[in-house]
């Protein structure tokens, strides 16, 4: 049924608005064959913590996939497929052998590359183990983390080692949380820095810091190249103007600001609080896999009780640690996401100027994915001199006096010109470029 526009404007208008909508299938559906799927799979991807690797197979749900994960007896990892290439036991209940794992069922084993080691119940002389080989991805794990390559095997892309993951004097805590709805709205959630100042301040109150409460002159900026999306969101804070930055590498690597984070002193360049990757489970659920960072800059210490596999040390941010009861009078990001239902649907949405940076990642990411459809590579984030790959989140708080004539131009501009000088020092070395930008951020206060 097609709505005329005049029944979108009256009220009492649920009927017309109840029409049945298709989710945007391009953005959201991640199975095997699926154009989204397809681009997703030309990265590496965390899929579990390696504390979950004990001596028992793990299983997992990825893109679609029916998988199993395993650290075997001589330390290597597999992430192969579920089912056994025989009769399609569940590997999950298999042995984790010397190399490789056994099928409970017949006694079959895999190697971590999917090799078939043994059939043992079949002829010694058996062409079954040199005519197939089980499903398997390549996977490796990275401070905690496991990570897995799903895409064609001879194009295996470098594994992204960002800046803020290998910070001097930085524990990085693992975490990881179930969220049962789509990917792509917990994806975009870091280009909304609007929803701080609602869902996390004003609407059921302070869930962080008071001083959230005050709206930001906010501004979305490509990447060189338009490897990414970026926010500036700055504000009057007494006499300091504060910026955070949050960024979206694409597809899925985001870093939060610290929720700490307040404006009583000058900080130049305070990194995030935590570095997260948001992976398809399938098309209606998600998980979000992550460090949660602790470092002088941001301080606090790391209380390991609370963090970890539906476990993280801020409000509203699994459906597992609070009543159903707290999660209604105080919904957190949570809530507000996975309450979109398990695929949200586009066309039911209404866009604003404040979701310019949704809609910046989503004509990025259909790009992407048309252009992976059309046969060429992805645009992955590149690294620079040092091997990192230069990464934008912070705060940023510096005392300048108000611009009474045009205070908001004023929070425009600076958040215009620090944007201009990440951009300038990405090709420096962390802690180079963290000392750059506070000696251009000192210029800029004193002009
Ligand atoms: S089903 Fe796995 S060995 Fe037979
Ligand atoms: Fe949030």
């Amino acid at each position: 049924m097609t709505v005329p526009d005049h029944e979108l404007r009256r009220a009492y208008n649920g009927y017309y608005r109840a029409a049945p909508e298709t989710e945007d299938v391009e953005l959201t559906h991640v199975g095997p064959g699926t154009a989204c799927g397809e681009y997703l799979r030309r990265f590496w991807h965390p899929v579990c913590l390696s504390s979950q690797l004990t001596d028992l197979p793990l299983a997992l749900r990825v893109m679609g996939e029916d998988l199993v994960a395993f650290r075997d007896r001589s330390g290597d990892i597999g992430v192969l497929h579920r089912h056994c290439s025989h009769r399609r036991a569940s590997l999950e209940y298999g042995v984790i052998a010397e190399h490789g794992i056994r099928c409970c069922y017949h006694g079959w084993l895999f190697a971590v590359d999917g090799t078939i080691l043994e059939t043992p119940g079949e002829p010694a002389d058996s062409p079954i183990r040199d005519t197939l080989c089980h499903g398997a991805y390549p996977a490796r794990e990275y401070r905690g983390l496991v990570f897995a390559y799903f895409g064609p095997p001879d194009g295996v892309p470098d594994f992204p080692v960002y800046d803020t993951l290998d910070m001097p004097d930085n524990e990085m805590v693992p975490y990881a949380i179930d969220m049962p709805c789509n990917w792509l709205q917990v994806n975009e959630n870091p280009m909304d820095p609007f929803h701080a100042v609602f869902l996390h301040t004003r609407a059921t109150g302070v869930q962080f810091k008071q001083s959230w409460e005050a709206t930001g002159v906010v501004d979305w900026h490509w990447m060189p190249g338009r490897a990414g999306v970026f926010v500036t969101d700055t504000r009057r804070w007494e006499q300091f103007l504060w910026t955070r930055t949050a960024e979206l590498y694409p597809p899925n690597f985001a870093q939060p600001t610290d929720f700490n984070q307040d404006a009583s002193g000058e900080v130049f360049f305070n990194r995030p609080c935590a570095s997260k990757w948001i992976v398809p489970v399938d098309n209606t659920a998600c998980r979000l896999i992550a460090w949660r960072h602790f470092n002088a800059m941001i301080g606090g210490t790391p209380d390991y009780d609370s963090i970890g596999v539906n476990k993280v040390d801020f409000v509203g941010q699994t459906g597992t640690e609070r009543t159903t009861e707290d999660r209604r009078r105080v919904p957190g990001d949570y809530e507000a996401q996975v309450g979109q239902g398990p695929i949200t649907v586009h066309s039911q949405e209404r866009l604003g100027q404040t979701d310019t940076g949704v809609a910046m990642l989503r004509g990025l990411l259909r790009r992407e994915i048309r252009a992976v459809a059309a046969g060429e590579e992805p645009r992955r984030a590149s690294p620079g001199a040092d091997n990192r790959i230069a990464t934008y989140s912070g705060d940023f708080v510096v005392s300048v006096p108000r611009d009474v004539k045009d205070p908001e131009q004023q929070q425009r501009d600076f958040g215009r010109a620090l944007a201009a000088i990440l951009i300038d020092t990405l090709g420096l070395p962390f802690t180079q470029r963290q000392a750059e930008v506070k000696n251009r951020l000192q210029a800029l206060q004193h002009n």
